[in-house]
C-alpha cells in the first residue's frame, strides 16, 4: 500500500512525464512542418516513450492501492529558433526529468518504501540513457555547425539512432 506522500510524489512524476510526451510530441510538429523528416521521426518516437513512462507509472500507482491522477498539463512550446536551440530544450527537460527522479528516490527512502525504491531504478537507468544520448545528439550538432548538408545527413542518421536505441531496450 503506498502512503499518501509516495502516492502524490508519483503522481507529480506522472504529470511530468505527461508533459513530457506532450514536449516532444511539439518538438515532431515543429521538425515534421520544417521538413526534417528523421528529427521529426526521432520526436514521434520519443513522445511515445514518455507515454510508456507514464502508463508505467499509472499501472503502478493503482496496482498498489493507490489512485493515478490524470491531470491537465502545461502547455509545451511549439516553436523553435532552431533545430539546435530546440535539441538543447531536450536536453535540459532530460535533466530536469531526471532530478525528479532522484527526488522521488529520496522521498521513497525517506518513506521506507522499498517496494517503490524498486520500482523506481528502472527509471534511474533509463534517465542515464536518455541524457547521454542527448548529449550525443547535441555533440553531433556542435560539430555540424550552420553547415547544410551536415544537417541533410544529421537528419537522416538521427533516426537510425533512435531505431538502434529503441531496439536496445528490453520491451516491458
Ligand atoms: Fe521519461 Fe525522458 O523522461
Amino acid at each position: 500500500m503506498l502512503s499518501k506522500i509516495i502516492e502524490e510524489a508519483l503522481n507529480k512524476q506522472i504529470k511530468i512525464e505527461a508533459e513530457s510526451s506532450q514536449i516532444y510530441l511539439a518538438m515532431a510538429c515543429w521538425a515534421e512542418v520544417k521538413g526534417l523528416e528523421g528529427v521529426a521521426g526521432f520526436m514521434y518516437d520519443q513522445s511515445q516513450e514518455e507515454r510508456d513512462h507514464m502508463l508505467k507509472l499509472v499501472k503502478f500507482v493503482n496496482e498498489r492501492g493507490g489512485h493515478a491522477q490524470v491531470s491537465a498539463l502545461a502547455a509545451p512550446n511549439v516553436t523553435f529558433e532552431g533545430f539546435r536551440e530546440m535539441f538543447q530544450e531536450l536536453f535540459n527537460h532530460e535533466v530536469f526529468v531526471s532530478d525528479s527522479i532522484n527526488e522521488l528516490v529520496h522521498i521513497s527512502l525517506q518513506e521506507k518504501d522499498y517496494a517503490t525504491h524498486n520500482f523506481l531504478q528502472w527509471y534511474v537507468s533509463e534517465q542515464i540513457e536518455e541524457e547521454a544520448m542527448a548529449r550525443t545528439i547535441l555533440d553531433k550538432i556542435n560539430l555540424i555547425g550552420d553547415d547544410k548538408g551536415g544537417l541533410y545527413l544529421f537528419d537522416r542518421d538521427i533516426q537510425q539512432l533512435s531505431v538502434t536505441t529503441a531496439s536496445a531496450e528490453t520491451p516491458e
